[in-house]
């Protein structure tokens, strides 16, 4: 591998996100600025067949670690934590350099401009904080990250770049960065299922807390609020965009153990409604949101049918609490209806049903008629216009 091939791919990637309408005029001399490689670390892990994930260092396969960091992917840079469960294997993945389309188009719902001052949550690797200070000048970035070593990394990095201005935290970044606030803008590159009022708090008025937001059943809104002045935050799902959490607000596995009793067991029933309508986040994006935001802690996953062995589609619905699930079964080939068991105190599927309804009989609001509003009390989510449908959930904190 040469500095041109690295430079090559690194055009070839700005090339692609200018082409493919997701980089914008203004931030491509930023991603043009900053090698994405300078940011990934030399030890990366991959995800194998089997779903385990595997380490692959750059010494051994300099090329296909040059590929990776500058494909349109994320790139996996640490799991488990940094304490893989088995030796050389990682279970779940904690940090990333997330999607360079989706990193770019976060940044394109960035408000914060040349001079003004950002507070990035989840640093991972540094590579977002790069792109910021290369825009806002580096001394108007702070970057708060949970994880001491991966902290370290990104300072280590950012300074290489040349972006030693930029403060890196070692910290909670749900409690923002009081000693350098108030910021202009707090975007968290971590998503959230509750958004800390300390961001709020800590942005002027005027100023914008940007970030990904989901729940157990679906992650991936973008989340844009206003801050008062008086220091509560207003806005709406404004894009899609799916990210990690914060260590702290992670979301339930959707994982049981059944067996072919617990299967006999359940109750069995027949639906018209095909899976992809309340999973497929591309093509159902506005029914996910809703469902999201209606059917509080069930965890929900859709393999469709190209990803089964069997060749047929399945969709989970699990509360890990209280052990309820249900499952939904449907084969490309043929029509609804299609077979659902459910079982456990809770009954998913009508859940799930019903609120589907709910929102096919509301109109079918898309995600941006959900008004969140956050204060010292918790955060409120409401839909707007609702005189018909009225709905509205407070969670406090
Ligand atoms: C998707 S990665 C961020 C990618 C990063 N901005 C980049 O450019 O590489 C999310 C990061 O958030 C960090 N994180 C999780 N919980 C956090 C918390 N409470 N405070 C700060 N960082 C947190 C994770 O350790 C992880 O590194």
């Amino acid at each position: 591998m040469t500095a041109t091939e690295g430079q090559l791919a690194h055009r070839q990637l700005v090339e692609y996100l200018a082409e493919s309408g997701a980089l914008s005029a203004e931030w491509r001399p930023v991603f043009e600025a900053v090698p994405r490689a300078e940011f990934i670390p030399e030890t990366v892990w991959v995800e194998s067949d089997r779903g385990a994930l595997l380490p692959l260092r750059r010494a051994e396969d300099p090329r296909r670690w040059l590929e990776l960091a500058y494909a349109d992917d994320a790139v996996i840079t640490q799991v488990d934590d940094g304490q893989p469960a088995a030796e050389g294997t990682g279970r779940r993945i904690s940090s990333s350099a997330s999607m360079p389309t989706v990193v770019a188009q976060m940044l394109a719902h960035c408000a914060a401009q040349p001079g003004q001052r950002v507070l990035e949550i989840g640093t991972g690797t540094g590579y977002n904080a790069a792109l910021l200070a290369q825009r806002l000048g580096a001394g108007n970035v702070v970057t708060i990250e949970i994880d001491p070593e991966l902290a370290q990394t990104a300072r280590h990095a950012l300074k290489t770049a040349g972006y030693d201005a930029v403060t890196v935290v070692t910290g909670d970044g749900a409690q923002g960065y009081p000693p350098a606030a108030p910021f202009d803008e707090v975007l968290s590159t971590a998503a959230v299922q509750q958004v800390p009022y300390d961001w709020v708090e800590q942005t002027r008025p005027g100023g914008l807390v940007l970030t990904p937001w989901g729940t157990d059943y679906y992650n991936g809104g973008l989340l844009a609020l206003s801050v008062t002045e008086e220091h509560t935050a207003v806005g709406t799902i404004i894009d899609k965009a799916s990210f990690m959490t914060l260590r702290q607000q992670r979301f339930t596995e959707p994982r049981l153990t059944l067996t072919a009793e617990d299967d006999a067991h359940a109750v069995c029933s027949f639906t018209d409604i095909h899976p992809a309508e309340i999973a497929n986040g591309y093509i159902a994006f506005d029914a996910c949101i809703a469902l999201a935001i209606r059917v509080p802690q069930c965890a929900m996953s859709y393999a469709p049918p190209e990803l089964d062995a069997d060749g047929e589609g399945i969709l989970w619905l699990v509360d890990a609490r209280s052990g309820s699930w249900a499952r939904l079964h449907h084969h490309p080939d043929r029509d609804g209806p299609y077979h659902v068991l459910q079982s456990g105190s809770r009954n998913l599927w009508d859940e799930v049903h019903s609120s589907y309804h709910w929102w096919l009989d509301a109109g079918r609001p898309t995600a941006d008629r959900w008004r969140f509003t956050i204060t010292p009390e918790g955060q409120h989510i409401q839909l707007l216009d609702s005189v018909r449908h009225p709905v509205s959930f407070t969670e406090l904190r």
